[in-house]
């Protein structure tokens, strides 16, 4: 058996391929059949006079994704979806598919929710999925590259990792566990032993809001530098959005044609990419006609509105203090505000980066967390960090639905996971 795939390396060979038969047509003594392997899509054709009655037979008996066997001949045909067709000798059934619900013709978006289990089987529900498995590659391969160690952390936690509002609360025998909203405490802890640290796993966020842009289990990769500052951390970031897109460029043109992503201004994406203030943002905004005063945090609507003109991603950085996590460090020059930044990708998809340089004073860390109402003792540890040998450090999140969904230019993230979590969905 060969994989679609490799199909190239058999040209005048009679090989067998398995997979699930997406379509079929007859014209006369032709008939034609379209399998899916998993590794690519192939044609094949079977010629009457040419093949025993049974494999005749069995073609006519075949619907949408029942599992077959062909055995035949690799040609050349570059009309052929692939560029290769199989000259059929022999066609089995291996398993039978009725009334498969996914038809091709529009379904409606809660159907094929509720079908998710079938429906990443369809073309660019494929395409997405591979560009994000290839996004998830070169996360791994560009920290690599660059020295950093991966550190699992934690799902159950006790410590409250970002907003109180947004939890996921399980009982833990009897003590109150979290389910993560972010590693970062944890890769923040592990920057003493290792550097350059980096976190890579799913996070819960139990978000009452049904937009295009929020899941309640979403994936995220958090990479934390010691001795790095609020600036080195965009350079950071930069670099890294833009080997992301970079690779998917490279390695998934076929994905982003199905998808039919115009990757122009992908190609375009490269540092530095420009950044402006979050009091220069405001003013932007006001000037564009938005009420939003300086204080408050920038919704999602004021992204796109700053971004959607553009085609590089903009850094928004030193936002008000109220409007951020209790970690971020207070902003010498301006204590009203954080050295912290957000990245908003562009052509109108706004924030895929939270980012910031963390707060290392002892002192100034356990006010915000007194501040902020946070239980204290749960932070302990977390203040330890500050009394052992406290430095410098600066970290991000990349949310990988977010920009695997901006790569794809497609506009919803709950495509770009295979089973997405949302407020009113945990089936399938
Ligand atoms: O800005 P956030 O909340 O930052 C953090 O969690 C920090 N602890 C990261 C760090 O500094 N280590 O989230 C980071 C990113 C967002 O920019 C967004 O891409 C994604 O995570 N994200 C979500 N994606 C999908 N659904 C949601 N509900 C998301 N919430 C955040
Ligand atoms: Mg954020």
């Amino acid at each position: 058996m060969v994989d679609i795939k490799r199909l190239g390396e058999h040209v005048g060979e009679v090989v067998e391929i398995r997979g699930w038969v997406e379509t079929k047509r007859t014209h006369g003594k032709v008939a034609f059949l379209v399998v899916r392997d998993g590794t690519g899509i192939l044609q094949c054709v079977l010629v009457k006079s040419q093949v025993d009655e049974a494999s005749w037979e069995t073609h006519d008996t075949l619907t949408q994704e029942c599992v077959v066997s062909v055995t035949g001949e690799v040609r050349e045909d570059a009309r052929a979806p692939g560029g290769y067709e199989l000259g059929v000798e022999k066609l089995v059934l291996l398993a039978p598919s009725e009334d498969y619900p996914i038809q091709p013709k529009e379904h409606g978006v809660d159907f094929l929710l509720d079908h998710r289990h079938l429906w990443i089987r369809s073309a660019r529900q494929r395409a997405g999925l591979r560009v994000r498995a290839e996004v998830e590659q070169a996360v791994h391969d560009f920290f690599y590259a660059r020295d950093f160690v991966r550190i699992d952390t934690p799902i159950l936690t006790g410590s409250i990792g970002e907003h109180a509002g947004t939890l996921f609360k399980t009982d833990y025998f009897g003590q109150d566990a979290y389910l993560a909203q972010t590693g970062q405490l944890y890769v923040e802890a592990a920057c003493p032993a290792f550097r350059r640290v980096y976190c890579f796993g799913p996070t819960f966020r139990a978000e009452k809001s049904k937009t295009r842009r929020h899941l309640t289990e979403f994936w995220m990769v958090e990479p934390e530098v010691a001795f790095a500052d609020s600036d080195d951390n965009m350079r950071l970031q930069e670099e890294f959005v833009s080997y992301l897109v970079e690779r998917a460029l490279e390695r998934c043109s076929e994905e982003l044609k199905i998808l039919e992503r115009d990757t122009s201004a992908l190609e375009r994406v490269r540092p530095p990419f420009p950044r402006i203030s979050y009091s220069e943002a405001v003013d932007e905004l006001q000037a564009k006609g938005s009420d939003i005063q300086w204080g408050e945090d920038l919704g999602a609507p004021d992204e796109v509105a700053l971004v959607e003109d553009r085609d590089l991603p903009l850094f928004v950085y030193n936002y008000p203090k109220e409007a951020k996590a209790f970690y971020m460090k207070e902003n010498p020059e301006d204590p009203r505000t954080v050295l912290c930044d957000d990245l908003l990708a562009p052509e109108g998809y706004g924030e895929i980066i939270g980012g910031s340089q963390r707060e290392d004073d002892l002192d100034r860390l356990r006010e915000r967390i007194r501040e902020e109402g946070l239980p204290e003792e749960a932070y302990a540890w977390y203040l330890d960090l500050r009394r052992y040998g406290t430095f410098p450090h600066s970290g991000f999140g990349l949310g990988i639905e977010r920009t695997v969904a901006w790569i794809t230019g497609r506009r919803h993230i709950r495509e770009l996971i295979p089973f997405p979590r949302l407020m009113n969905r945990l089936y399938p």
